[in-house]
Order: C-alpha cells, then sequence, then structure tokens
C-alpha cells in the first residue's frame, strides 16, 4: 500500500468558514476518497492559519485573548468539516506548540545552512493599525483608518529566496506535474524570470506569533509559519513529502516559490504536486463580507445535502478555472443530473427488478456494447480523478448514464416482460442497468459519497462502499441471485424556489450567529473606518481630472508584489504610463481592454524607477485588495467624470 499525503490550505481564522474555504476541502476530500478506492492509505490534512497582527486585533475587539478568540474560530472550521461529513484526517493547528517547534527546527536548519540573514527593513507604519503598509511612501495615509504612516526602520530576519532563482525554474520547467495547471506555471515562471528578491521571514512588531530561536523581540512572520503545518501535521509519521497541495490561485506564489526554496534550504524534499484551482465566484461577483456576498455550506447542506454542493462545484466547474455559484444553478443541476439522471435510473432499474423479477438480480452476462463502454468510462473516470478533472470525469459517467437511458428505452423491458419467451432479453435487460448503476456508484463515490451507499444498500450490495477497490471493480460481478434492498428516491426533486427561499432564510441566520459569536469585532472594526474628510467645494472637485481610459497592457513591477505597470489610453496622443498597488487583486492579462477610470491630473510621480502619469480609481477594501471602478454602460475612452 502506498502512501497517499494530501493537504488543503489553512484557512485565516479572521472569517468563519464560507463555501470558498469548502471547495478546496470538498475538491481535496474527493481526492482522498479516490486515493483509498485505489488502495492508497490517504492522509488528508488541513487547518488553521492563526497568527499575525490581524489576529491579535479582532481578539483584543472582542475582549478575549487570541488564544481564546482563535480557538472559537478554528472550531467552526473543524465543526464545518465535520458536518459536512468531509474525512480530515489531521486538524493543524498553527497555535498548536507541536508546530512551534516544526517551525523553529526548520528555521533552524535553513540557518545553519547559511540561508539566513540579519537585515533592516524600512516601511511606512500605521501606529494605530500597527500593520507596515506596502509601497507607501513617507507622507502616504494609512488606506485602512486613513491616518498617517510613520517611517519605521525595524531589524528583520531575511530569508536568502534570490538563491533559488535558477533551481526554481529549472525544477518547474522540468516537472509537469509540480505545478498545474498551465496557466499557474506558465505566470510562475514568468515572475521568476524577473529574479527573486530575499524575503522577510520575522518581525519585531508583531506579539502575537511563533518566537525566533535566538533572536528575542522576533516572531515568525505569515508564510514560513503557515506553510510549514504541512510538515508539522504528520511530523514522524513518513509521509512527507506531500502528494499533492491543494490550493486557491491566490497563494500559488507562496506555495511554488517560497515553500520549494524553504524545503531545498533546510535540505528536505518537495512536495510533488500543486494544484491550484479558481476563484468561485457568487452569481460571477467575487464574494466578499462587504458585499454581502458570502455564502456558507451549512444551509445547503441542510437544505439539500452535501452531496449536492459536492456533484454542484466538482462538475459544474472546471477544476483550475474560475467558476460562478448561485442557488438557482445548484437546485438546476441538482434536478437535472441527480434527481431527473441518476436518481431516475436507479429508481427505474430497481423497481423494475422488483416488479418483473420479484427483487432478484437475474443471471446474464449483460450487452456487451455497454459492457464495452462501461469499461471505457471506468479508465476516463480513473484518469479525470488523477487528473483533478472531476468535471470530465462526471460527464463521462453522466455520457455512460444516457447511453444506458437509450438502451432502456430500446429494449423497452415492459414489452419483453409481457412475453415469456423474451425472457432470456429481458433478463440480459434488467442485468445491464444494474450492473452499469453498481459500477458507476463505486465510481461516483468519492464525490457523492452518501448517495452513492445509499444507491448502493438499495442494490442489496453487502460490501461497505468504502472498502471496494477500483482495480477489482468489473464488469460481470454483480451476483445473479443477490436481493436488492428497500428501494427509496435518493434524490428527490427539488421544488427551485422554496428551496432558495429556504437557504437564503437559514443563510442570514447563519450570518447573525456568527455575528454574535465574534459580534465586538464587528463593532470594534466600525472603529477604523477613515476618518472623516473635511467637505470641499464644487470648485475644489472640478480641479480634479477625472478620465475614462482603456488598458493597453498591463505587466508586473519587478520587486514589488503589489505593483502592475499598465498604459491606459485616455484619447490622447500616447497611452499613460500607470503604476497602480492592484497587483494582488488583478492579473496582468486579464486587464488589457478593461475600461478603468484615472485621476489623470495627477502630477506624475516615480515608482520603483517608473514615472506614473496618473492613478487609477479604485474602492478600497477591508483586507486590503481593491477593486477598480467600472461601468454598467458603454462609455467612450476620453469621456470626463463629472
Ligand atoms: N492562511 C492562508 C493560507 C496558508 S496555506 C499554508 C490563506 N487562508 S485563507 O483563509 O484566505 O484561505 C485561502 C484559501 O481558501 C484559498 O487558497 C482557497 O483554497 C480557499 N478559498 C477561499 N475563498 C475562495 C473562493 N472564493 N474561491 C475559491 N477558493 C477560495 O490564504
Amino acid at each position: 500500500m502506498s502512501k497517499f499525503y494530501l493537504t488543503t490550505p489553512i484557512y485565516y481564522v479572521n472569517a468563519a468558514p464560507h463555501i470558498g474555504h469548502t471547495y478546496t476541502t470538498i475538491a481535496a476530500d474527493a481526492v482522498r476518497r479516490h486515493q483509498t478506492m485505489i488502495g492508497n492509505h490517504a492522509v488528508l490534512t488541513t487547518g488553521t492559519d492563526e497568527h499575525g497582527q490581524k489576529i491579535e486585533r479582532a481578539a483584543k475587539a472582542t475582549g478575549k485573548s487570541p488564544q481564546e478568540f482563535t480557538d472559537l474560530i478554528s472550531g467552526e472550521f473543524r465543526q464545518q468539516w465535520e458536518t459536512l461529513g468531509l474525512r480530515i484526517d489531521r486538524f493543524q493547528r498553527t497555535t498548536n506548540p507541536a508546530h512551534h517547534k516544526a517551525v523553529q527546527d526548520l528555521y533552524k536548519r535553513c540557518k545553519e545552512n547559511g540561508y539566513i540573514y540579519k537585515g533592516t527593513y524600512t516601511g511606512q507604519y500605521c501606529v494605530f493599525d500597527e500593520l507596515y503598509v506596502t509601497d507607501a511612501k513617507p507622507g502616504d495615509k494609512c488606506p485602512d483608518c486613513g491616518r498617517p504612516t510613520e517611517t519605521v526602520t525595524e531589524e528583520n530576519l531575511y530569508f536568502k529566496l534570490s538563491a533559488f532563482t535558477d533551481r526554481l525554474v529549472a525544477h518547474i520547467t522540468e516537472n509537469e506535474r509540480f505545478l498545474q495547471p498551465e496557466t499557474r506555471r506558465n505566470e510562475v515562471l514568468a515572475f521568476l524570470k524577473q529574479g527573486l528578491n530575499d524575503l522577510s521571514i520575522s518581525r519585531t512588531t508583531i506579539k502575537w506569533g511563533i518566537p525566533v530561536p535566538d533572536e528575542p523581540n522576533h516572531v515568525f512572520y505569515v508564510w514560513f509559519d503557515a506553510l510549514t503545518t504541512y510538515m508539522s501535521a504528520v511530523e514522524g509519521e513518513g509521509l512527507w513529502p506531500a502528494d499533492l497541495h491543494l490550493i486557491g490561485k491566490e497563494i500559488v506564489r507562496f506555495h511554488a516559490i517560497y515553500w520549494p526554496a524553504f524545503l531545498w534550504a533546510a535540505g528536505l524534499p518537495l512536495p510533488k504536486r500543486i494544484f491550484a484551482h479558481g476563484w468561485l465566484l457568487f452569481e460571477n461577483d467575487k464574494m466578499s463580507k462587504s458585499r454581502g456576498n458570502i455564502v456558507r455550506a451549512t444551509p445547503i447542506h441542510e437544505v439539500m445535502g452535501t452531496d449536492a454542493l459536492r456533484y454542484f462545484l466538482l462538475r459544474e466547474i472546471h477544476f483550475g478555472q474560475d467558476g460562478s455559484f448561485s442557488f438557482d444553478a445548484l437546485v438546476g443541476r441538482y434536478n437535472s443530473d441527480l434527481a431527473n439522471g441518476l436518481g431516475n435510473l436507479a429508481s427505474r432499474t430497481l423497481s423494475m427488478i422488483r416488479q418483473y423479477r420479484e427483487g432478484t438480480i437475474p443471471g446474464s452476462a449483460g450487452d456487451a456494447a455497454i459492457a464495452g463502454a462501461t469499461r471505457e468510462t471506468m479508465a476516463a473516470v480513473r484518469g479525470g480523478y488523477e487528473d483533478l478533472a472531476f468535471s470530465r470525469a462526471l460527464e463521462s459517467i453522466w455520457a455512460l448514464l444516457g447511453l444506458v437511458d437509450k438502451f432502456i428505452v430500446e429494449r423497452a423491458p415492459w414489452k419483453l416482460a409481457k412475453d415469456p419467451a423474451l425472457a432470456a432479453t429481458l433478463d440480459e435487460t434488467l442485468y445491464t442497468a444494474a450492473e452499469v448503476l453498481r459500477i458507476v456508484t463505486a465510481l461516483l463515490a468519492p464525490v457523492l459519497p452518501e448517495s452513492a451507499a445509499k444507491i448502493w444498500a438499495q442494490l442489496g450490495c453487502s460490501m461497505l462502499l468504502d472498502q471496494v477497490r477500483l482495480d477489482e471493480l468489473a464488469w460481470g460481478e454483480l451476483p445473479a441471485g443477490q436481493r436488492i434492498g428497500e428501494p427509496a428516491a435518493v434524490f428527490p426533486r427539488i421544488e427551485v424556489k422554496p428551496a432558495v427561499e429556504k437557504m437564503r432564510e437559514l443563510e442570514e441566520k447563519e450570518t447573525a450567529r456568527q455575528k454574535a459569536l465574534v459580534g465586538q469585532t464587528e463593532a470594534a472594526s466600525s472603529e477604523k473606518r477613515p476618518e472623516p474628510v473635511p467637505p470641499i467645494g464644487i470648485d475644489d472637485f472640478t480641479k480634479v481630472d477625472l478620465r475614462v481610459g482603456v488598458v493597453k497592457s498591463a505587466e508586473r513591477v519587478k520587486g514589488a508584489d503589489k505593483l502592475l505597470h499598465l498604459h491606459v489610453d485616455i484619447g490622447e496622443a500616447e497611452p499613460r504610463s500607470i503604476v497602480a498597488g492592484i497587483a494582488l487583486a488583478y492579473d496582468p492579462a486579464a486587464l488589457a481592454g478593461r475600461k478603468v477610470v484615472i485621476v489623470a491630473n495627477l502630477e506624475p510621480r516615480k515608482l520603483r524607477g517608473i514615472t506614473s502619469q496618473g492613478m487609477i480609481v479604485a474602492a478600497s477594501l477591508e483586507g486590503g485588495k481593491p477593486v477598480l471602478t467600472g461601468f454598467l454602460e458603454d462609455v467612450p475612452v476620453g469621456a470626463r467624470l463629472k
């Protein structure tokens, strides 16, 4: 038996779990189940990322100690996965003392090997928020609270990330599966081409973190701490290196650049595969607290069952690409594919066996063509799961179901049953349908564990579905004479309107419950709203030349994580060169052709050696990621905003 060790990201505890976290964790659970079914010893780690300034502050605002606060939210995550029936083997918290030791050990190894040095970090610091404002210059205000920032210099420990540029390029290029999908690999390679800066891995301005050995006042900063969880969760179990890290696309760089470099520096083996899935949007919009459009999994679980959600997420969205969630689409998919498709085939097949063969599986080899198609489907599904192409795997199963539906209609068992001379054909028809159902049920178990187990039992199979090994699954093994179980609708049809209303209602209750849980945090965070800006007259306003422009090109600014260098056409002879702090929120490739609003008469200034001739207008949100302004109607380039 080989081991298969996989992980999800460890989630920040500044927000309770929502459907985005659930998406990754469900996918990981499906992979884990599939790996078990192909005979591997599969172990899945998830957990919570609990250190840092934001958490410390959130805790303070609720009147709790950071530990009490993180216990509470971490517990929400753990409870969520239990409610949804996800098979989590290790739930690691970064506040676990064993994890602290693992982080310190990793650091010591890197240090012994010469990859750590002391340096100074100078930045603009917001004393009120106790945070550095990245890419701010002296005199700039804090984007969170609007107060002036101060120039602060502190001693930091640095990791020699720059030493690994070439090795990373070679590793990522030579190992196709190390980083997938291809779009992400290309992005990382393009980023590496610009060369890497060393990385600051400690802070002296934060208290709530893991102490750095022999460096009083220093605690580890974010990624050195967080990534090590993947190892600390299974320390001493012989499971490292991980076979798969499943992550969302926004944290690719940390996993594909920082993490391998830390491990190399420590002389430890690298994870074998990193797969980044896309973003789950709500009705094509980014989910966020400030938009109030966060969807949670529990209401869906209560109204439709977790399998409905699992099926939707894994079937509707190509794993690796962005996808949109909506309640209507969820119920629509459920009704068409599960209630009408699989559910209907199951109940039809079982009721015909009851009706025509007294509930006993008839003896037959089954239809040869369908048997052949089933074998092909088995191979396709395994390949699909292996490639993490869940939607492709599910599509091939539904193609087979379609074939069997057609086969039943053509054979018309209800007619065959009337003629005793056609008994063997009826046997073959019923056997074929039941055998496809059995095999498909086993293939679906990783995605639909609860429903597959029900169909399995209704078919009268006594072996636990969990114990079925895909290698041993073969056509013709459904034994003649097996008594089928009690049929019951596994996927009853769901009325869209009442179901969606119920889910929305539960969603509101859940939001209220979570608010109560961290209630005072909300109150305290309102304290941080930008200070009111004194009123201005219209004359002052008209001094600002706001123009509609279209992005002609966008690229990352070397050495600045947050900056993009854009060329924006505002109807002048030449496009404007603009440096904007939007790189964490926007992929440069996706910006070309996008209409934006710019402040056109801002005095040019130099940022990272590039002259910026204007400023892009964006909403500045809680959590820091900017959102560009846009128009619902088409607006000509150069138009002035008044
Ligand atoms: N704590 C870091 C990760 C450290 S891993 C060593 C972090 N936490 S997070 O709470 O922000 O979780 C991010 C992850 O949650 C994403 O990478 C993704 O797996 C999942 N998702 C959260 N929201 C999501 C969507 N809206 N859509 C898809 N996945 C998302 O980053």
